[in-house]
């Protein structure tokens, strides 16, 4: 049996696992990682075939589960009652309840509100060098789940600390400290949704809280440890990756140079696909195998642990030429970021969307941004995001390069996004709302109004 060692917080491993996946790769489908001490699948096929299997699931094996120390009854409360750890008929029970509030028209619906939250953050940029991952990339997901759900967006602080405390136990560094912030944070996220829905039980709304109360009213569908449940998975799973998903398609478009010209309607589905497969936020998820299975070379006896290794599988020179290029240009292709089969990600088009988004209207408006300091990987193995991404935008050579380009072939109009000054004259002529138009959401550095002053490039 092949097997490797790798420690998950070594910080060269850390900053750059491919290189190990890639040996790990070339040795054989199933490999055994000593420091899980667990098989672990590296390549395209074994990670999809064994996602898709019906003999291995998430949820602990009756047999192997242990009393649950003191200290962490909040935190497990929360997981036993959430879908992801969950197998069917539960699974199924769940999910369906969850998936009628994410049906595809009201996920497209949700593109103008997501539009008008990142132009308000650009809006709101410190001067100098930030961090984009606090000013932007954390905010939209955050705050477009509590919209979805319906819980009071301005609690994002706490549902942001609340989260990070909880996920912090999937991590490689897990330790007692963690152990305990995770079962406070726990008690306490709980308790705020008891209370919440508590009082929303009397005022129902479009949103999806109010549709889960109406299933846990009906008691057969949903308990109530379980409505909580959901609202928690929903709120961490819902922002937790897509704000690493953002943060590390900011570095790599930065980091590679690559043309800005792929992110237009017509090519950003394919750069989110080609950003998210080439560097993931989740590398790794595992399954436990509920029957004795030959697969893969190799016997899982009951009860066995398998890493399935999704990170590594989006690198596999058998399904990808040349994997470790970022090529925005490629055709889409499934890659395993977002999971396969039954625990697909049920927020994969808002994902998807809040990424295209988020990167269309930054480098819209913020077309000179650059890293300012390298970015760095967090020690939180299996996740895989930036500690910080600093950042600037130097608005003032933003206005000169895009005069320079488009002056000779545009007419240029102006409008003050505050005080909209010189909107009446292109309102009038309707010269923005033109087909063919090109917006060009570009700075001018002018006092008083400098950072909400754009540019409308009509083509006549
Ligand atoms: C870039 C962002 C995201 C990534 C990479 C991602 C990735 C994943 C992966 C890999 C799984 C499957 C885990 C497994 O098979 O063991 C999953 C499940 C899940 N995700 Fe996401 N996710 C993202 C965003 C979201 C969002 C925005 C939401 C919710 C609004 C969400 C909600 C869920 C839920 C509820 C599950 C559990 C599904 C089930 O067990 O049936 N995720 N996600």
């Amino acid at each position: 049996m092949a097997s490797v060692r790798q420690s998950p917080t070594d910080p060269v491993f850390v900053q750059n696992p491919y290189p190990f996946y890639a040996r790990a790769r070339s040795m054989a489908p199933l490999v055994q990682w000593d420091d899980y001490g667990m098989m672990a699948a590296f390549g395209h096929e074994a990670v999809h075939a064994l996602l898709r299997d019906r003999r291995f699931g998430r949820e602990k094996p009756v047999e192997l589960r242990r009393p649950v120390p003191a200290h962490l009854t909040a935190f497990d409360t929360v997981e036993r009652h959430s879908l992801l750890n969950a197998e069917p008929p539960r699974h199924t029970r769940l999910r369906g309840l969850v998936l009628r509030a994410f049906t595809s028209r009201r996920i497209t619906g949700l593109g103008p509100e997501i539009r008008t939250l990142c132009h308000q953050l650009i809006d709101a940029f410190p001067t100098g060098s930030f961090d984009l991952l606090d000013a932007y990339c954390s905010r939209i997901p955050v705050l477009i789940i509590a919209r979805l759900l319906g819980v009071p967006e301005e609690m994002w602080r706490d549902l942001l600390r609340w989260s990070h405390d909880m996920v912090a136990m999937y991590q490689a560094r897990r330790t007692r400290v963690v152990e305990n912030a995770a079962n406070q944070s726990a008690d306490d996220f709980s308790a705020f949704l008891r209370e919440y829905t508590n009082q929303r039980r009397a005022s129902p709304r479009d949103d999806l809280i109010t549709q889960l109360i109406a299933a846990e009213e009906k008691s057969d569908k949903l308990s109530t440890d379980e409505l909580i449940g959901t609202c928690i998975l929903l709120l961490n799973a819902g922002h937790e990756a897509t704000v690493h998903g953002l943060g590390n398609g900011v570095k790599t478009l930065r980091e590679t140079g690559t043309d800005l010209a792929c992110l237009t309607p017509d090519r950003i589905d394919a750069t989110v696909e080609e950003i998210l497969r080439f560097d993931p936020p989740l590398h790794m998820f595992t399954r436990y195998a509920y029957d004795n299975i030959e697969i893969f070379g190799h016997r899982f006896n009951r009860g066995d642990e398998v890493a399935l290794m999704l990170a590594a599988a989006n690198r596999d020179p058998e399904a990808w030429d040349n994997p470790d290029r970022f090529d925005p240009t490629s055709p889409i292709k499934t890659n395993a970021s977002f999971g396969a089969g039954l625990h697909f990600c049920v927020g994969a088009s808002l994902a998807r969307l809040e990424i295209a988004i988020g990167l269309a209207v930054l480098f819209e408006r913020c077309s000179n941004l650059h890293l300012t300091t390298p970015p760095q990987y967090s020690d939180t193995y299996h996740f895989h995001g930036l500690t910080r991404l600093m950042v600037a935008v130097d608005w003032s050579l933003t206005i000169a390069k895009s005069k320079k380009k488009y002056e000779n072939r545009f007419n240029l109009h102006c409008v003050c996004w505050d005080c909209r000054w010189c909107g009446n004259l292109c309102q009038q002529k309707n010269s923005w709302r033109m087909p063919g138009m090109i917006r060009v959401h570009e700075v001018q550095n002018r006092p008083n109004c400098w950072r909400v002053f754009s540019i409308w490039c009509a083509e006549y």
